[in-house]
């Protein structure tokens, strides 16, 4: 006879399978919930960006609104920091007229100082101090939007970073709307 104890995992798998499965689910319905609610409020954010962005990381399936906050606050800091190693990376091109080179190199510095801003950012949103948090993300979110204005000041020049600049908008605003959900929260 087969001890029992070998039909014991199988209820106990189902638990955590069934658990598990909730929490994926309670994560993703968040996950919509905070950006429709993000959407309405800032017209410049977009319902499925800001869904595909948190959702990308698996930690997002089983975060509560706190913990997607800092996902979206890491997410724009990843993005951050590689498009300032794309921008030097180009810097490198010696094709590049000299208008789109000194855009490049605003870029460059504007990134520069909007990394360790955000990693502020990050360390106040953790230590709730939402109105700090808030400001750094603002400022953040500006490097990205002066970046992308320098290369309009000049007719004929295109922006090589406008995909990245708006990717790093959208975090920044989806970032920014987490925190003052918490923050009305708390
Ligand atoms: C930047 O953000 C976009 C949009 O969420 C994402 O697809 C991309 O992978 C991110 N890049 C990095 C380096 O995190």
């Amino acid at each position: 006879m087969r001890p029992s104890i070998s039909f014991l995992p199988l209820p106990l798998f189902l638990f955590f399978l069934i658990s598990f499965h909730g929490a994926t689910a309670r994560g993703i319905d968040l996950i919509h919930k905070t950006c429709r609610k993000s959407a309405k409020k800032d017209p410049n954010l977009r319902f499925d960006f800001c869904v595909t962005s948190l959702e990308a990381d698996p930690k997002s399936h089983c975060a509560d609104l706190q913990e997607l906050g800092v996902i979206s606050m890491e997410l724009a800091l990843a993005n951050a920091t590689h498009t300032r190693s794309h921008a030097k990376k180009l810097l490198k091109h010696k094709k590049l007229d000299p208008y789109t080179k000194a855009c490049l190199h605003d870029c460059f510095d504007l990134y520069s100082d909007a990394i360790p801003t955000l990693k502020q950012a990050i360390k106040d949103y953790n230590s709730k101090r939402y109105f700090d948090a808030n400001i750094k993300m603002s400022s953040a979110m500006d490097d990205a939007s002066t970046c992308e204005e320098g290369f309009k000041e000049k007719k004929g020049v295109v922006s090589p970073l406008t995909k990245r600049n708006n990717n790093m908008f959208q975090l920044s605003a989806i970032a920014l709307s987490i925190i003052n959900m918490v923050n009305s929260l708390s």
